[in-house]
């Protein structure tokens, strides 16, 4: 009993762990870092917090472990936080995180590698250990630990406490040191040992996981509300991140205001993204407070003119002044948040690579007015001008040839101007709109209304000719009418209403074009490119077939949908017919299974379990179901002692299986390739699929005279000649009969040809049957037999407990000290037969009683 006092004040300092955690804040922030030798460890050097990432590649520390100029002892850094990720890759010799991270506290995750990760360790052929000893919170973004084949005391870490429970975070821990291989916490006297230290949660052998009670939620005053309070009753503030004692956060989730955690900046300047400060103490350190945007900041931003006020006070002032010339992404900056941008806008994106329309919306959001002009030209990519959402109007003051405000030339994608229901006010100048092929002259004469000038768009300013010729505009636009007939949960069937006679003299086929729409507000414009690389997914379908059935859809998933016709067409004059935007939804299914199942047990005849819903429910869950079983656990299994560590391997790889996208849905844009299926699609399939008349007419050939713009300016509409028609002679009895039969005998031929064209469109129709789920017997006990001949499946019975499908935990109890018990979860998904997922399960064991009393006694 003596030796135990000692032993217990260790325990409780660790219990209560504030005293150790607490650090006074004299930081020093820097950037990101690259680590690649030793010598830039120095870089680490005075370093508290990294704003952006460490990344520490290919570097050689055998030299360090031998001691030499650059001992462990010397890597040591005082980094407690690093805002976006840390990543580990193929560093020799280093043999714990310990020596270089032994304060690091939290990764926030702020950016993450590959848009996913805040945390990899890869690759690291001696790395016995992570060690990351006082690591409390990984806040955003996935951890993966992977392909080191010395590392140990993964299994010991919870990584689930470092998620902070978050469900949308995922670890991924394997191919490391088999944990049959390495020891457990406490050293190898596990059992009894460890458990005076209090954890069985360890980095190594000497360091247990810190892991503060997150604030407590029961019994707390009233007025703590959902923020909970600390172990002595004290409310928490809500922005903690982990823990509280008193109002004080363990660690802010967001800033750290002056008096506790805040999430965000009022009425004070952001510093190093995780800090409030006064405008005095910005001003102190040689930094300039930004009235727009709450920041403080080094330098002023891009598009903001170092002005010095009266005080003598460097003050930052928001100026979009001059011309404006973007051709990427790059030159968007200096426009960020400009509201008028005193001078011109010129558009020029050549780069059919980069995806920039996004950018462009979220650059120029604010820009209402432009007092110059804006010039649209060379940009392949873009197909309407809605990225200036509102952008009220163009003054003019300075025109472009002295005549233009708004020009538009050369773009081969462009179908629309404006937003619908927008009106752009063009206070002074006129219009130039030439070589858009798929603008409509309609959409641009509709301007005519805003032009303050009064004068009237000419020909020669926008041509008829050389706008729109690659669509057909105007009369000419046939809508077509798609509706959903069938469904299942991954496939729909799309049914046309007949197209008519004369639609199908040009009619080639279809292409449908989809993607997910969790809201219905999707318009066909929609971050679309010129080039391809838009989010709408598409098939073609070379028939008269007026059905389709897309397939490969995920379950339980609205999607928006709109057809296009293809069409044999010669150059000038595309027939295309459109849909509107319709919306569907795709039927649930069966779940995959729940994520992870986590289990402790504090006491002898207790397991908490806790689950992550599955990654894709597929359908509302409704239930949950979970099972146990006591197992036997084989002598050999237990000298081992990985039963845990080994379960939640096996449930780690599940989990990889599982995800095998069993409804890939296609392409998506990120897909390196997916530029080039869809350039195949439209600049091969297409040419192909459409027949190109040899016929030319005249506006051909006009066309093809056209030299250049100038030469355009000068091109003048020729008055077409007007010769007076003919006298008609008065008809005859004989003549009426015979147009009269002739009428008849027109009528018959033209309901014969209609009705063989409907034929046409309704071709195999067999192959458009959707397949649909076998529905529930009648007779609950219909055998085999039975089942196949009324094509119908029994009902499963679930055993277990039954769970409400919004409860992700569950307490299992009257259970036996110190033994084994399979458990297994189940997620059930409402409106399907058997909507079961398969069973997800995992070994936990229950505390002996000897640490049930040790932790009573606490
Ligand atoms: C760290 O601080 C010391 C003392 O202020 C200074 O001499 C040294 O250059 C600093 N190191 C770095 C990398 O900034
Ligand atoms: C870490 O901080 C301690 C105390 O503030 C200081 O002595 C030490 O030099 C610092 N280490 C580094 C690498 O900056
Ligand atoms: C995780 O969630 C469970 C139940 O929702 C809660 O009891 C537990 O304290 C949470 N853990 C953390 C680290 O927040
Ligand atoms: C357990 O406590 C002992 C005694 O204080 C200590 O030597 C040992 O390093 C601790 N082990 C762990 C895993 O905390
Ligand atoms: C644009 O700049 C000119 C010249 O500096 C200035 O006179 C004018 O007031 C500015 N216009 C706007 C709208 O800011
Ligand atoms: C514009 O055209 C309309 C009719 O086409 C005509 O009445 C009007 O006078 C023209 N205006 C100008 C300024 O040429
Ligand atoms: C649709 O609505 C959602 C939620 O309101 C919004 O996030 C999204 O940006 C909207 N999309 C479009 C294209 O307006
Ligand atoms: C476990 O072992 C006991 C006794 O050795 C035996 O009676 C029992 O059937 C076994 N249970 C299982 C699930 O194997
Ligand atoms: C849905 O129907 C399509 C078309 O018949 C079929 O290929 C697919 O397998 C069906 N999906 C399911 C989940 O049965
Ligand atoms: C599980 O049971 C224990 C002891 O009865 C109780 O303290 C705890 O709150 C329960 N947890 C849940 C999630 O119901």
């Amino acid at each position: 009993m003596g030796h135990l006092v000692p032993l217990l004040i260790v325990f409780i300092g660790f219990k209560a762990p504030w005293p150790v955690l607490a650090r006074s804040d004299s930081a020093t922030a820097c950037g990101s870092l690259e680590i690649n030798e030793i010598a830039d460890f120095r870089k680490l050097q005075n370093c508290t917090h990294v704003v952006g990432h460490v990344r520490l590649a290919n570097v050689d520390l055998t030299a360090a472990a031998g001691a030499g100029n650059y001992g462990f002892e010397s890597l040591a850094s005082n980094v407690s936080e690093i805002s976006d990720y840390l990543m580990v890759y193929r560093c020799t010799g280093l043999l714990t995180l310990q020596s270089i991270f032994p304060r690091l506290r939290i990764i926030r995750g702020q950016a993450q590698l590959f848009d996913k990760y805040a945390l990899v360790v890869y690759e690291n052929r001696n790395l016995r250990e992570l060690g990351l000893v006082e690591l409390l919170r990984v806040q955003k973004g996935f951890i993966r630990i992977e392909s080191n084949p010395m590392l140990c005391f993964v299994g010991t870490i919870d990584w689930l406490y470092l998620l902070g429970n978050a469900t949308q975070q995922q670890y991924s821990v394997k191919h490391n040191r088999p944990h049959s291989q390495c020891p457990l916490c406490g050293g190898p006297f596990a059992g009894f040992e460890y458990l005076k230290n209090g954890s069985e949660h360890c980095w190594n052998l000497n360091s247990p996981q810190l892991r503060p009670q997150p604030p407590r939620s029961k019994d707390c005053p009233v007025a703590c509300g959902l923020s909970g309070c600390d172990v002595a009753g004290k409310c928490c503030d809500h922005n903690c991140v982990t823990g509280c004692y008193s109002k004080n956060c363990e660690l802010c989730a967001n800033y750290q205001g002056k008096l506790g955690c805040v999430n965000q900046c009022i009425a004070t300047y952001e510093i190093d993204r995780r800090k409030c400060i006064g405008n005095r103490e910005c001003r102190d350190l040689g930094r300039i407070p930004l009235a727009r945007g709450y920041q403080c900041v080094k330098k002023c931003p891009g598009n903001q003119k170092k002005v010095v006020d009266d005080k003598g006070l460097i003050q930052c002032q928001v100026e979009c002044k001059g011309d404006f010339h973007v051709k990427s992404a790059a030159d968007l900056e200096v426009l960020q948040d400009c509201i008028t941008i005193n001078g011109s806008l010129i558009i020029e994106l050549t780069n059919i690579k980069e995806k920039i329309v996004e950018a462009l919306e979220n650059a120029l959001v604010s820009v209402k007015e432009i007092t110059g002009y804006l010039k649209v030209i060379h940009s392949v990519q873009l197909v309407s001008l809605t990225f200036l959402q509102n952008l009220d109007s163009i003054r003019g003051e300075k025109l472009v040839e002295n005549k233009y405000a708004l020009f538009v030339v050369n773009n081969y994608h462009l179908e629309h101007i404006w937003p619908t229901n927008h009106q752009v006010i063009i206070q002074r100048g006129m219009l130039f709109f030439h070589l858009n092929p798929r603008l409509c002259y309609d959409k641009i004469h509709q301007l005519q209304s805003s032009l303050k000038s009064g004068e009237n768009i000419s020909v020669a300013d926008v041509s008829p000719n050389s706008n729109g010729e690659r669509v057909i505009c105007g009369d000419g636009v046939r809508s077509l009418r798609p509706t959903v007939e069938d469904s299942n949960s991954t496939a729909v069937r799309i049914i046309l209403t007949y197209m008519d006679w004369e639609g199908m003299e040009t009619l080639l086929g279809y292409s449908f074009y989809y993607k997910e729409a969790p809201q219905q507000n999707v318009t066909m414009y929609d971050g679309r490119h010129g080039c391809g690389h838009d989010n709408w997914l598409m098939d073609v379908t070379p028939s008269k077939s007026r059905r389709h059935v897309i397939s490969g859809l995920k379950p339980y998933t609205q999607y928006a949908y709109f057809v296009k016709t293809l069409t044999r067409t010669d150059y000038h004059m595309q027939m295309d017919a459109y849909s509107k935007i319709g919306y569907f939804q795709t039927l649930p299914d069966r779940p995959s299974p729940v994520v992870r199942i986590h289990g402790s047990s504090d006491s002898s005849s207790q397991i908490v379990l806790h689950w992550w819903p599955p990654i894709r429910p597929n359908g509302v869950i409704k239930n949950y179901f979970v099972t146990y079983e006591k197992q036997n656990v084989t002598k050999e299994m237990k000298d081992k002692n990985y039963l845990s560590a080994v379960s939640s391997i096996i449930n780690d790889l599940d989990c990889e299986c599982v995800d095998v996208l069993p409804y890939y849905s296609g392409p998506q844009p990120d897909d390196e390739d997916y530029y080039n299926k869809d350039q195949i699609t439209y600049e091969d399939a297409l040419p192909n699929l459409i027949y190109v008349s040899k016929h030319h007419d005249y506006r051909r050939k006009e066309f093809e005279k056209v030299v250049d713009y100038q030469h355009l300016l000068s091109i003048k509409k020729k008055p077409e000649p007007t010769t007076p028609a003919p006298p008609t002679p008065a008809p005859t009895n004989e003549m009426l009969a015979k147009e009269k039969k002739a009428a008849e005998n027109y009528e018959r031929y033209r309901i014969n040809s209609e009705q063989r064209q409907r034929n046409m469109q309704d071709v195999d129709q067999e192959k458009y049957k959707i397949r649909h789920p076998m529905t529930k017997c009648s007779n609950p006990h219909a055998t085999v037999v039975q089942q196949v001949e009324d094509k119908c499946v029994v009902e499963e019975k679930m055993t277990g407990t039954q769970l409400p499908g919004n409860q992700h935990y569950y307490n299992l109890s009257q259970l036996e000290p110190d033994t084994f018990y399979r458990v297994t979860v189940r997620a059930c998904v409402e409106g399907v037969v058997n909507g079961c997922s398969t069973p997800a399960d995992t070994l936990l064991k229950t505390a002996s009683l000897r640490m049930e009393r040790f932790i009573q006694g606490v």
